[in-house]
């Protein structure tokens, strides 16, 4: 049996569009047999009736197996551990998608470097910045050159937690996608260059007075804002409440506060108080960098 953890992870970190990320101490578990016959998905131990076909784990791990043309027949597929909430920014795609790719090469005895997994799974999910801090953890900036993916990890100095707040509902990649703009005016393009070049540099130095203005972004999240429901109001809270920097996690529904840890626990009360007023039952959990990113295991 071949065991995967895969961590959750936040992408674009403001103005970082589709290049920056960083892995979360929250993970799914998967658990993967080969079998003879049909495949069986089960979800801690509960049969799914689910189209198997249909499944981003067993998508991934067809498309991984096919490339080396290895023969199979079916698989035992068991998500033991589904930490990662779907659909709200924190990764449960990637999570699917590299947990799949890993998998498949865990199956093939170890046939792929963690260069090519990365890889195969970023061309599954389209753009790299989840995939990447899934794989290795850590915050990482990525960049594709055809199908290579390049990247490099953030020095993190210090430890900062990420209060991830979670509304019930889900927003779709596909759509929050679908309202960003086909171009964008060379001011735009400035004022998100800098903020992501100076978020690294300051990151680096530690120069926690200058993350303040390294979050804005002009790319995506002024227009995904009209999608997450009271986003700016939770947003300019955070803030107020002492933040040192607040972004739409993902393409969203989750917003993510970068909170000091002497703050964690006043702002965390104060956070939750604010949201218990409106309805989408928001949850807040307090969250960590995970430095290790994917692990294989057999047993
Ligand atoms: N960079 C991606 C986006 C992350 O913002 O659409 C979500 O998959």
């Amino acid at each position: 049996m071949i065991k995967v953890r895969i961590p959750a992870t936040t992408a674009n970190m403001g103005p970082g569009f589709d290049t920056l990320g960083m892995a979360l101490k929250l993970y799914n578990e998967i658990e993967v047999e080969e079998k003879c016959g049909e495949t069986e998905i089960y979800n801690n131990g509960q049969r799914s009736q689910d189209d198997y076909r249909e499944n981003l784990i067993y998508t991934s791990m067809i498309k991984t197996l096919s490339r080396f043309d290895y023969n199979y027949d079916g698989f035992y597929i068991n998500v033991s551990r589904c930490d990662i909430p779907i659909c709200r920014g924190l990764g449960s795609s990637a999570a699917c998608i590299v947990g799949g790719v890993a998998a498949a090469n865990a199956l093939m005895g170890e046939v792929m470097s963690m260069d090519k997994i990365i890889e195969v799974a970023t061309e599954i999910e389209g753009h790299p910045d989840n995939i990447v801090p899934a794989a290795v953890g850590g915050m990482v900036v990525s960049l594709q050159e055809g199908e290579k993916v390049s990247y490099s990890k953030v020095q993190l100095p210090h430890k900062l937690k990420f209060a991830a707040m979670i509304p019930n509902f889900q927003v779709s990649t596909a759509m929050s996608r679908g309202v960003l703009p086909k171009s964008y005016l060379k001011e735009d393009c400035v004022f998100n260059i800098s903020r992501s070049a100076m978020l690294i540099s300051a990151l680096y130095n530690g120069e926690f007075d200058k993350l303040r203005t390294c979050f804005g972004d002009r790319i995506h999240q002024p227009y995904r804002k009209t999608l997450i429901k009271n986003a700016e109001l939770i947003l300019d809270k955070a803030r107020e409440i002492g933040a040192i920097g607040e972004f739409i996690s993902g393409s969203g529904s989750t917003l993510m506060a970068v909170v000091e840890p002497k703050d964690e626990e006043r702002f965390e009360k104060e956070v939750k108080s604010f949201l218990s007023s409106f309805e989408d039952q928001w949850k807040v959990i307090l969250l960590e960098p995970d430095m290790e990113g994917i692990k294989v295991g057999s047993y």
